[in-house]
């Protein structure tokens, strides 16, 4: 397995795989599926194109987009010390296999070699079983869940608030 920044050459690659994210795991993901169907490729390879605050990583297996998460930076004087994990989703016939483990690992290793970065937060629906026990497994501490924070096809879903210290 190859764990690699991506760019704007992976637009379509990661447009397919974080559309079938969403649509197959609404709980999981604050964005949905509709408005992100309507997201052209070109924004989509602007999100990817390299930028100081924003990286995207992907997992390829046998030259295959498996698994993606993206960091993102907070660029606030006073926030700046903080960047937030989206979007880690891995493909369902690549999963129990340490592609998100890969993946996040090499996330923070990543956010510990940027200057100024000490913290790492991120937001998980309560239902996302396997996602919760890979962040306690890496370290995120839960420190508030917002009571309804989604509303998924009339349901209601709790998330956990959780960060990672780096320093
Ligand atoms: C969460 C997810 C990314 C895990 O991907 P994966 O590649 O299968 O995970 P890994 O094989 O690297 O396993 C990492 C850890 O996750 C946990 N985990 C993985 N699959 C699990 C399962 N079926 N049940 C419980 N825990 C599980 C375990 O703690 C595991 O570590 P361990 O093997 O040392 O016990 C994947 O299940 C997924 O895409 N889920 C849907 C989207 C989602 O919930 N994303 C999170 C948004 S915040």
């Amino acid at each position: 397995m190859l764990i690699r920044e991506l760019g704007e050459r992976d637009a379509s690659a990661y447009y397919a795989l974080r559309l079938e994210g969403l649509e197959r795991e609404p709980r999981a993901f604050g964005s949905d599926a509709d408005s992100f169907r309507g997201t052209p490729l070109d924004a989509v390879g602007e999100r990817l194109r390299a930028s100081d605050n924003v990286f995207t990583l992907g997992a390829f297996d046998d030259g295959r987009l498996v698994g993606i998460t993206t960091f993102a930076r907070e660029t606030g004087a006073k926030t700046r010390h903080k960047a937030n994990v989206f979007g880690v989703y891995v493909r369902e016939d690549a999963r129990g296999r340490g592609v998100a483990n890969a993946l996040l690992g090499e996330l923070i290793r990543r956010a510990r070699q940027i200057s100024g970065v000490e913290q790492l937060h991120l937001a998980v629906s309560v239902t996302q079983t396997a996602a919760r026990r890979l962040y306690d497994a890496h370290g995120f501490v839960v420190y508030g869940v917002e009571p309804r924070a989604l509303k998924v096809h009339g349901e209601y879903v709790d998330e956990e608030w959780r960060a990672l210290r780096l320093a």
